[in-house]
């Protein structure tokens, strides 16, 4: 029987901290809230997604900005960077607008959810790893979504202007939005979560 891994639980208590910022909007926060209910049972299916793309690479210049500390954001920096080995990596390879290397620029991490180090389907909870000047695809998917900064970065929703929530805070995406985002000189790193 799957017994999830303390490095796990101790991630996913620390991402909860920071999903529950007040700096985020209130939809991010009450959407976060249904996930980590959900994420109080274990679940999974074995599957795991390990091939390592080249933005990999960024993990660890993107985590330093934050990992020095005890506050909430470093907790988790250096707890991603723990689970490093277990996380399920892919790729957007779709979508508009995207930079033109933002194929090779990017990878999504995938903590808990299809392919990742708890693989279930009826959450996910993971991050968006981006190589400076990129700019990610418009995309939109049925999930809901709330997503939690550790580093600057830009974020646009359907037709609206770029706008930076700040390192801790975050966005809310309601099912089916287009968005995006982008980044600046340095690398970014972003965490989000969905409802299935
Ligand atoms: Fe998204």
């Amino acid at each position: 029987m799957y017994a999830r891994q303390k490095t796990l639980q101790n991630f996913i208590n620390v991402a909860h901290v920071l999903f529950q910022n007040q700096a985020l909007p209130q939809a991010a926060r009450e959407l976060s809230c249904k996930v980590f209910r959900r994420l109080a049972t274990e679940s999974d299916d074995g599957k795991r997604n390990l091939t390592i793309y080249p933005a990999c690479t960024y993990l660890d210049r993107a985590l330093a900005s934050v990992s020095a500390g005890d506050t909430p954001l470093a907790c988790a920096a250096r707890s991603v960077k723990e689970l490093e080995p277990f996380i399920g990596w892919q790729r957007r390879t779709t979508g508009l607008n995207g930079s033109e290397n933002y194929v090779e620029d990017h990878v999504n991490g995938m903590i808990v959810g299809p392919g990742g180090m708890e693989s279930r389907y009826d959450v996910q909870l993971g991050f968006s790893l981006m190589a400076p000047n990129t700019r990610y695809s418009d995309h939109q998917h049925v999930p809901e979504e709330a997503y939690v900064l550790l580093t600057a970065g830009d974020f646009k929703q359907e037709n609206g202007d770029w706008f930076d929530p700040g390192i801790g805070g975050g966005l809310y995406n309601r099912s089916n939005i287009s968005h995006a985002m982008r980044t600046r000189d340095l690398p970014f790193f972003a965490f989000w979560c969905l409802l299935i």
